[in-house]
């Protein structure tokens, strides 16, 4: 919701009215405030900080920790202010409902708005929309329906649909916990009954599993060459004898073993585990990479991408600048190619011919990376469908991917694909220059069993071919093994994709 609207305010109270707050601590703030001469806020009982609490506002997504009969809770309590749009993103990104909250008095304005928009953006589905501050309105039924009205057609326009409205008082506990006397002609659902009511989303166990390769330990131990393949599971379950593929490598594998970090032996692992696998073929893998299901058909893999994304950067996304992307554990290199709308959430318009998104803007974009990677679409997959923009160290920009617009996914056509990207081109042709030699250009690779002296073959077609007056160079692989590829360690099949 917007600056002052009242969010913390709310949430203060709704602990302080369900007796969530650590005992004391109601009174040890209100004697605070009396012995500074200042007015109590409940807003203060969620200020962590300090500073925050001499600024008035709240000026990071703080947690609260909160339950009811029904069911455990985090609460975020996002910021309204506009500098603070980030934190409220971060925040509101791992949401599973969210609540905006709109000051009966001042009515809808710019940040009602926005927030409304990221929601449907984010993918947030269920939403409640609370007017506050009813007190200040004399408790008003047109009021409350004039903005109620006023925000809904606003929702409207984005096809969201609130799963209520509610008038309340937060500051005076009013439809929180308590149906409140003055507001009779309410006959809805109290602030708590509503999120009690919200739909858990499906447990991530049960969909098929996510797990972003983060790193791989090596045991260097005397014959040892177990290779652990690290990270933390995002969605699923995996077990021991699963078959499964690593994207965008294509490589596939089955889980041999699972190794817990100081944690007994286990056969499976579960989403939210941080936890190791040791597979039974040995296979090159690098971080990054995404280990899935090797029959999922979900999964994309691909270098262009349809995006909803939202700008923070004070200088704005722009075309044919280098922006790094990072998505479940990839990172990437990424370039803005196409904008095919930009909103202005703060008058809600649409603009389709902008070149550019500024700061604050929401934006429907096609992105594409230097190299492929492996994502998910907007639904279920939080953690690969949704991403950050970075540029200068900084998180500039973040968003959900929509679909993937990538053609092809060999391997070859996306090595090409990045070469053309990162190649300078020289004027002269490779027409002209296969004219002035009188040669077809070619790379030919030999490669074989170690009985056969491939070296041998490769420098003496070198020479036949130079003979004939060829324009032609050999290159062994001890050439690239201690030259261009020297960062690559592993010498047997690991490696071998690699060089070639
Ligand atoms: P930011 O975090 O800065 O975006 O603001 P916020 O939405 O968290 O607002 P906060 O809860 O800090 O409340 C702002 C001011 O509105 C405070 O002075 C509150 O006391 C006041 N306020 C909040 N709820 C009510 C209410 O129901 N009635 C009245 N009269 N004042 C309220
Ligand atoms: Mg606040």
């Amino acid at each position: 919701g917007h600056v002052d609207h009242g969010k913390s305010t709310l949430i203060g109270r709704l602990l302080a009215d369900t007796h969530s707050l650590p005992i004391g601590k109601l009174d040890q703030v209100k004697a605070i405030c009396q012995a500074n001469a200042k007015p109590f806020e409940y807003a203060f009982l969620l200020d962590a900080l300090k500073d925050e609490r001499s600024q008035g506002i709240t000026i990071d997504t703080a947690r609260i920790f909160f339950k009811t009969q029904k069911r455990h809770y985090i609460i975020l309590d996002a910021p309204g202010h506009i500098e603070f749009l980030k934190n409220m993103i971060t925040g509101a990104a791992r949401a599973e409902a969210a609540i905006l909250v709109i000051d009966a008095k001042e009515g809808v304005q710019e940040n009602s708005r926005r927030h409304g928009y990221m929601m449907a953006m984010l993918g947030i589905k269920q939403l409640v929309v609370v007017i506050n501050k009813m007190d200040l309105v004399g408790y008003d039924e047109a009021i409350f329906h004039k903005v109620r009205e006023e925000y809904l057609s606003f929702l409207s326009e984005i096809d969201l649909e609130p799963l209520s409205v509610i008038p309340v008082s937060a500051r005076e506990g009013k439809n929180l916990v308590q149906k409140a006397s003055e507001m009779a002609w309410y006959s809805g659902n109290s602030i708590l009954e509503q999120i009690d009511l919200f739909q858990s989303r499906p447990k991530t166990e049960n969909i098929p599993f996510r797990f972003p390769v983060q790193d791989i330990y090596k045991f260097t131990k005397e014959k040892d060459d177990r290779r652990i393949i690290a990270g933390t599971l995002d969605t699923g379950m995996v077990k021991v004898g699963d078959t499964v593929q690593f994207l965008p490598s294509e490589k596939t594998s089955t889980i041999k073993t699972i190794e817990g970090f100081n944690t007994p032996e286990t056969k499976q692992s579960r989403a939210g585990q941080a936890t190791g696998f040791t597979l039974t073929e040995q296979i090159y893998i690098k971080p990054g990479e995404l280990m899935v299901p090797s029959s999922d058909s979900a999964i994309q893999v691909g270098s262009t991408f349809k995006a909803n994304v939202f700008w923070l950067g004070i200088r704005p996304l722009v075309m044919g600048k280098k922006y790094k992307l990072k998505s479940g554990a990839s990172r990437q290199v990424l370039y803005l190619k196409h904008i095919e709308k930009v909103l202005d959430a703060s008058d809600l318009s649409t603009n389709t011919t902008k070149d550019q998104v500024n700061r604050h803007d929401v934006a429907t974009v096609v992105f594409q990376t230097v190299k492929p990677f492996a994502f998910d679409t907007e639904g279920q997959f939080e953690n690969t469908s949704r991403f950050v923009i970075i540029d200068d160290y900084e998180i500039m920009g973040g968003g959900i991917i929509l679909e993937n617009l990538t053609n092809s996914n060999t391997h070859t056509d996306d090595t090409i694909q990045k070469r053309e990207f990162e190649w300078i081109r020289s004027r002269i042709s490779s027409d002209a220059r296969a004219q002035k030699f009188q040669q077809k250009p070619m790379v030919i690779i030999f490669t074989g069993p170690k009985e056969i002296d491939r070296v041998e073959m490769a420098l003496k077609l070198e020479e036949d071919l130079f003979r004939m007056g060829k324009g032609v160079y050999f290159l062994g692989i001890s050439n690239l093994l201690s030259g261009l590829d020297s960062d690559i360690h592993g010498r047997g099949v690991e490696g071998r994709d690699e060089h070639i």
